[in-house]
């Protein structure tokens, strides 16, 4: 069931990348609550690739058809809500080569063993970025119904090819380096939700951070994630890391600081769930590099011609917020549906 996941707000992926189309099933969504439309797809132009030089240039208006479970006016109505985008600018010959040379870094040789070579490799197929878009439909209606619940979700740039806290400048030099290098860059995702009441969540095996962490690792070329401090809290000694509790002029309970990021025991202490996610350099890159044939079993060489992104954090900021839109989310439906027993 690896593409299926949440308890009280369960979403489905579907598709892959040079597919007819790819998309979203959401089952749990409240009838009645009215998505903006037109935010939404603001959000999804925020993902849609073919917009900037930083990003890759297969263009894609990312246009969501929604089949079921919403009104023409964006109302809710409580069946399951199924929203599918068709894939339009699709260059699959660019893959030929890859299907029997796996690309370094991509999942083309882990597929070809799991799949016994039956998954479609064009454009990556099913484990494509690609297939982010329809996580960002459920993510951005996730966003709509958390924000009319007062938690505001924000993820922004903390890193890009080692540089902290770039700005745009420095954000667009080193992607459009690497590109021109014929290369790629990696960076780090800084998410934060504000406004998240304290008490949700779980111990052990099934807390905020366990099911943070499940979605977010879904999201392709994630290769890190760490909660507050992270692994800086770890250098730390712990009158340094521990958050003091004080009574806020308001009343409410609150930490003098939030080394560990919103989250105590897998349940949240009320203060802003702050969490890093590390992308890779994109795999698919246009320099020549060393790998096998697996039709001849000998070693070779492969130059990659598809449009790639040279660098995928851009593109990740709603995805992250999509991911931990969702998890929120559903907790807190976990938490009204307890309340209503
Ligand atoms: C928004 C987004 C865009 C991506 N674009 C590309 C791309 O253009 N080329 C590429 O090789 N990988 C791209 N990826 C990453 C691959 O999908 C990913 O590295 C691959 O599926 C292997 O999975 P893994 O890196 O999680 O092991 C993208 C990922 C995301 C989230």
């Amino acid at each position: 069931m690896s593409n299926t996941f949440g308890k009280n707000i369960q979403v489905q992926i579907f598709g892959e990348s040079h597919g007819p189309a790819i998309g979203c099933a959401i089952d749990g969504l409240p009838a009645g609550f009215r998505v903006d439309l037109k935010a939404l797809q603001c959000f999804l132009d925020l993902r849609a690739p073919g917009h900037s030089p930083l990003a890759t240039q297969r263009k894609e208006a990312d246009r969501p058809e929604f089949l079921a479970g919403i009104r023409e006016d964006g109302t809710l109505t409580g069946a399951t809500l199924c929203a599918i985008i068709r894939n339009h600018d699709q260059h699959s010959t660019d893959y030929e080569k890859i299907q029997d040379c796996p690309r370094p870094g991509h999942a083309d040789y882990t597929a070809f063993l799991r799949y016994h070579g039956n998954n479609d490799i064009r454009g990556g197929g099913m484990f494509s970025g690609r297939l982010t878009a329809p996580l960002c439909i459920a993510g951005g209606i996730s966003l709509q119904l958390l924000e009319n619940k007062g938690v505001i979700i924000n993820s922004s740039i903390s890193e890009i090819a080692g540089v902290p806290n770039p700005d745009d400048e420095a954000t667009a030099t080193a992607i459009l380096k690497a590109r021109d290098d014929g290369d790629s860059v990696g960076g780090v995702v800084e998410c934060t939700a504000a406004g998240f009441p304290a008490g949700l969540g779980n111990p052990r095996f099934d807390g905020l951070k366990n099911r943070l962490a499940q979605v977010i690792f879904g999201i392709p070329a994630v290769v890190g994630l760490e909660f507050g401090d992270g692994f800086g809290a770890a250098r730390h000694r712990g009158s340094e890391n521990n958050d003091v509790y004080e009574i806020a002029t308001d009343g409410t309970v609150r930490t003098k600081t939030n080394h560990c990021g919103g989250i105590l025991g897998g349940i949240s202490t009320g203060m802003p769930i702050v969490l890093r996610v590390a992308f890779k350099p994109t795999p698919s890159i246009a320099l020549e590099q060393k790998t096998i044939s697996l039709s001849r079993h000998e070693n070779t060489t492969l130059k990659i011609t598809g449009r790639h992104d040279p660098c995928i954090v851009p593109r990740a900021l709603p995805v992250v917020t999509s991911a931990v839109a969702l998890v929120l989310l559903d907790f807190l439906s976990e938490k009204q549906s307890i309340a209503n027993c």
